[in-house]
């Protein structure tokens, strides 16, 4: 616990000087980066974290991430029974699977990386409820002509490096809400705003964590009504690194 505990504290370090005083990298090109230096040996929950992640240290983190959206489904009386639900950045469609099994009956998936849209269409290319869609999740959403009981965005919003874009695709969230809707974020939320955590050896930036204040306000302004953030610390109980994975629930 402590190990990991120390371990993240130094790799803030490191991410404090390389955002703030060396200023290293560049904003990374979201379109092929994906599928030319990501997705490299297939795609599967694991992978979606890195090609060679850990099984067990994978599922683990995706069952804590499940706890804290069920706890909150689960505590409101919410039930996504014949919901229709959007999943930005779907990857393997562990999330398209989640709320399926939550009694969702339309899914709709985005994903940037060809890769993964590919495996994705022929995963479901039995189950004409699920529908994928390849691109960038700003230049898509505003032009799908559908209303989402849910749109779920977990360890996608910190891939969207582009302040332009974050800022766009939380409005565009909220306009392609019902009301009462829910945006369900994985992500920090901490203290620190626009810390560049993934820099990768061409010197592209690929992870940017926005602080809780921030989110707080390009939330509001978006309209989103009722805030609830949910802190996951199992990080601290296994001995490999998880990706961030706090959950921020917006409702309409
Ligand atoms: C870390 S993976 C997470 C996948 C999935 N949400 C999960 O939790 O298993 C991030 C996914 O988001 C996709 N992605 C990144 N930026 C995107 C963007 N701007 N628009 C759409 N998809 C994006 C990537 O291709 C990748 O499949």
């Amino acid at each position: 616990m402590i190990k990991q505990f120390l371990r993240k504290r130094v790799k803030t370090v490191k991410d404090i000087l390389n955002t703030y005083v060396r200023k290293r990298g560049q904003n990374y090109r979201d379109t092929e980066w994906w599928d030319n230096s990501f997705y490299t040996e297939g795609i599967s929950d694991r992978q979606t974290i890195s090609p060679k992640k850990n099984q067990l240290s994978a599922k683990y983190h995706y069952n804590s991430v499940e706890m804290q959206i069920l706890k909150h489904l689960y505590n409101n009386g919410i039930s996504l029974n014949q919901s229709t639900v959007l999943d930005i950045g779907s990857g393997s469609g562990h999330w398209i699977d989640f709320y399926r099994y939550l009694g969702s009956t339309k899914l709709i998936g985005i994903d940037v990386s060809l890769s993964s849209v590919n495996y994705l269409k022929k995963k479901y290319s039995e189950n004409p409820d699920v529908v994928v869609h390849h691109g960038k999740v700003s230049e898509i959403l505003d032009k799908l002509d559908e209303k989402y009981d849910l749109i779920n965005a977990i360890g996608i919003m910190f891939h969207v490096v582009d302040d332009g874009d974050w800022l766009s695709t939380i409005k565009s969230t909220q306009k392609s809400l019902k009301k009462g809707g829910l945006f369900v974020v994985g992500g920090h939320f901490g203290i620190l705003d626009g810390l560049n955590v993934q820099i990768d050896s061409n010197g592209q930036i690929n992870k940017r964590l926005r602080s809780k204040r921030h989110w707080t306000s390009a939330l509001k302004k978006a309209g989103y009504s009722q805030l609830q953030f949910y802190s996951n610390n199992a990080y601290l109980w296994i001995n490999n690194s998880l990706p961030e994975n706090n959950v921020l629930i917006a409702t309409k």
